[in-house]
């Protein structure tokens, strides 16, 4: 089996089409219909079956998809740390989540660049269940988000703070009121992010601790939509305080100061364990961890 036939695999798996996979690959379908049958050949199972009109993968295939994701992302890689040990230059793979992409990570990025000019940055930017992917399929060198997902191979840093909010238009009724009950809020509208999303996440955490069942829920895919939505009084949220604070500042929103919030999160250096780090991703980390709040 090559690398060039496991690639064609994952492009498979991802597109669920062979022309999909032609098209991503810049090849022709026939050519990928060959990888995939050589595949099934060698390892003696089916690895797709038709369905309907496409193809989908068996679990065989699913399986397989799942080791081939990981062994094409390790050989680049491999490739990028050994150009990079032998003098190249180097190139820094992050992946932020939404709200760490927007708002903390551009300052650290100013820093990086200026500290080391001669290393080449892509920052993809996505939501939690996305970076998580890009993270175990080793697309990405680090990443940074919401606390690491439990029972992974992933493991977390802290290195900043990161408070999350209730906020509301700004002349929402409580928001005037020094302690509100969490009880008084559960007959609002909530503006939530899609799934996927870690604020979702927290937002529905926070709902079952207080014992909150909204009477309303919205769903809007970003932070720019959501605080919009809020400041013309579409309902209330629960953001990273990095997110709202110029809104706050400003006075277009109000935060809502609900017993129990701020949530008191960090945002975190993110990696997989037991893989070893490139260099580049290695100097980014230090940064970060320089700016770690000094435990006492
Ligand atoms: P999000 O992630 O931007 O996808 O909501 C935030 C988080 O991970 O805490």
């Amino acid at each position: 089996m090559t690398l060039g036939q496991l690639r064609t695999f994952v492009e498979v798996a991802r597109a669920g089409s062979v022309g999909g996979a032609a098209a991503a690959l810049f090849v022709t379908e026939p050519s990928v219909s060959a990888a995939v049958a050589s595949l099934r050949r060698e390892i003696g199972v089916a690895l797709v079956e038709r369905d309907g009109r496409g193809i989908r993968l068996t679990p065989a295939g699913e399986e397989l998809a799942r080791y081939a994701e990981q062994i094409v992302g390790l050989s680049s890689q491999a490739v990028r740390a050994a150009r990079e040990a032998g003098g190249g230059p180097g190139h820094l793979r992050l992946v932020g989540v939404t709200t760490a992409g927007e708002y903390v990570l551009p300052p650290l990025l100013a820093e990086f660049r200026s500290r080391y000019p001669q290393v080449q940055v892509s920052l993809e930017v996505g939501n939690r269940a996305t970076v998580i992917g890009r993270l175990v399929a080793r697309e990405a060198d680090l990443a940074v988000g919401g606390r690491p997902p439990a029972e992974s191979q992933i493991s977390g840093e802290a290195f900043l703070d990161n408070p999350l909010v209730i906020v509301a238009r700004a002349d929402h009724p409580l928001s005037a009121r020094r302690s509100i009950a969490a009880t008084a809020i559960a007959g609002e509208t909530w503006l939530l992010r899609e799934p996927g999303s870690g604020t979702r996440e927290t937002t529905e955490e926070l709902w079952a601790r207080k014992g909150i069942a909204p009477a309303s829920v919205m769903t809007v895919g970003s932070n720019g939509a959501i605080k919009q939505a809020a400041a013309v009084g579409l309902g209330v949220t629960l953001m990273s305080k990095h997110a709202v604070s110029a809104e706050l500042e400003s006075g277009s929103l109000a935060q809502l100061r609900v017993k129990g919030t701020p949530l008191r999160r960090s945002w975190y250096a993110l990696h997989l364990e037991r893989t070893p780090i490139p260099r580049s991703a290695q100097l980014f980390l230090n940064l970060l961890r320089s700016r770690a709040p000094v435990a006492t």
